[in-house]
């Protein structure tokens, strides 16, 4: 008998939810999954092991292949005891993470379980550290995505988060340290559960996880997807596909695409789907931190992370949150070889209380120390605005950059024009009894000056000032010359990133 028996895999699907075993059929590549550990069963006297129904005790683990290449799965049974994590069956786990970092093959887990097995009590403890140390040591070496597909609470929440990419189903999966009823009773707080820890808190408020699915079957998609750009293992180098999207198409649409006005909002989604490969973007948390955006595209057939300000939300500035995603983003795709490609154009670092109160000091420099840190090529493309410290910060030339492009129209300097009159001139401007005409005059001087690529390109810190609709072709022109680009940081145990 496979799982928990009829009974309950009729419950699972009424439900709305795949078994174990169903969902692995959809994940892997037909006929390709391998099961390993089918007879294990509990260890604790409490647990009946000679029960078929308990075989395997609770979850289904092996390998597969996945767009042809060997991939570790788990996949939590819910029909089994509720999915519950004993001693044996986080062994199991800890089996197919330690076989993946050896051969370096990605891990896929498969979350729906009541967390750690009551009967098990300890030992079930002691098996979800043994499953987030290994979470650890894999990451950065292996691509880690976990999907959640049911429950997932308690200290079990710390698995997909230390994971690389975390994929929740609308309406079947919840996440939270503690469920509603604890909730409830410690705090008052009268929640449910779907408010509390549902999809959508997690991709649209909270940030923990990266997409929400509508359905099991879509999430399988996501992941197939996110590892479709990545390569096996930090070793390696993400498979180049075949493209035909001509590397030297050139979109004339780009070339208008910026408004004149500097404050009009246009959608730089518009800009990349318009110069990466068959217009395919793979966002990633596109309902968090609207402000930037992030995400997989190819480039010549080569995998790129893509961050770009989105002009489109808060005019792209850069606040805690979309600092924190971007950061993080940079950090995946710098630990799996893959290219940064960034579109900036941004007016600068989000000002206020509400920001400094929340450190937006600490996370701005998250993203900052990323893009020094990271090694693989970093393309950059200014669109429109690079202003003060944000400049910096985008991928500059002054923290390795390898190809630093601006579009004619950028504005690269210390402040916006407005701002910086203000500062410059503020005594004329108090006393001048035609404030109004003499500072829009100095405005239209310090916009000739400074608000331009061309001081930038003079010192080299600009490679070149390209038309829009050479973007692409550049890019991949780039992305070629930068192939074998080798690059290390000093020698250290590890650096101190500001958390
Ligand atoms: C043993 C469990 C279990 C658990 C569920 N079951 N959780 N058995 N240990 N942790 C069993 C149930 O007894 C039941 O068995 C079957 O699984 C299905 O559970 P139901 O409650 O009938 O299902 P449902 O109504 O869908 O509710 C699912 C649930 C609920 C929301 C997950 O079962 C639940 O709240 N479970 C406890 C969750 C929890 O607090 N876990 C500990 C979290 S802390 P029968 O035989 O009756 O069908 C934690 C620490 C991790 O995990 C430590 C890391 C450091």
């Amino acid at each position: 008998m496979l799982g928990g028996g009829a009974e309950r895999i009729e419950r699972q699907h009424a439900a709305g939810k795949l078994t174990a075993r169903e969902r692995l059929d959809l994940l892997l590549d037909p006929g390709s999954f391998v099961e390993l550990d089918a007879f294990v069963s509990s260890r604790s006297a409490d647990t009946p092991s000679d029960d078929e129904a308990n075989l395997g005790d609770g979850v289904v683990t092996g390998y597969g292949q996945l767009l042809g290449r060997t991939v570790f799965v788990f996949s939590q049974d819910f029909t089994v005891l509720g999915g519950s994590l004993s001693e044996a069956y986080a062994a199991k786990i800890c089996k197919v993470m330690d076989l993946a970092m050896e051969v370096g093959a990605p891990i896929v887990g498969l979350n729906d379980s009541g967390g750690a097995r009551i009967q098990d009590g300890v030992a079930a403890l002691g098996g979800y550290a043994d499953i987030f140390l290994r979470n650890v040591r894999a990451s950065g070496v292996v691509p880690q995505v976990s999907l959640v597909l049911g429950p997932c609470a308690g200290g079990a929440v710390y698995s997909p988060a230390i994971t690389d990419f975390t994929v929740m189903v609308e309406g079947t999966s919840h996440m939270f340290v503690t469920g509603p009823a604890v909730v409830e009773a410690v705090t008052h707080e009268t929640v449910d559960a779907e408010r509390l820890g549902g999809a959508s808190t997690h991709t649209a408020r909270s940030g923990v996880a990266h997409l929400a699915a509508r359905d099991e079957s879509q999430a399988f998609d996501f992941a197939r997807r996110i590892l479709g750009f990545l390569p096996q293992n930090n070793l390696a180098d993400a498979p180049r596909v075949v493209s035909n999207d001509p590397s030297d198409r050139r979109d004339l649409e780009l070339d208008s695409i910026v408004p004149d006005d500097p404050s009009t909002p246009y959608d730089m989604g518009d800009v990349i789907r318009r110069v990466v490969d068959d217009a395919d973007f793979l966002e990633i948390q596109p309902a968090w931190a609207g402000n930037i955006l992030v995400g997989f595209a190819r480039l010549g057939g080569r995998s790129v992370g893509i961050i770009a300000q989105q002009p489109a939300v808060l005019a792209g500035v850069l606040d805690i949150n979309s600092s924190i995603k971007a950061a993080r983003f940079v950090r995946t795709c710098d630990a799996f070889n893959v290219p940064l490609v960034t579109f900036v154009d941004v007016p600068g670092f989000l000002p206020g209380t509400a920001q400094e109160d929340g450190g937006i000091i600490r996370h701005g420099a998250k993203l900052l120390y990323a893009y020094c840190e990271a090694t693989v090529p970093k393309l950059t493309v200014i669109t429109r605005k690079a202003y003060g410290g944000a400049y910096d910060v985008m991928s500059s030339k002054h923290i390795g950059g390898d190809m630093n492009l601006a579009w004619p129209a950028a504005e690269i300097a210390v402040m916006g024009a407005a701002g910086a009159v203000e500062v410059l001139h503020r005594e004329r401007l108090a006393s001048s009894t035609e404030s109004d005409a003499d500072r829009a005059q100095l405005v239209a001087d310090y916009e000739a000056q400074f608000s331009n690529p061309y001081i930038a390109a003079g010192r080299g810190y600009i490679d070149a000032v390209i038309m829009p609709s050479e973007t692409r072709p550049r890019l991949i022109s780039a992305l070629e010359m930068l192939a074998d680009k080798r690059a290390e940081n000093p020698r250290k145990k590890h650096g101190n990133i500001p958390l």
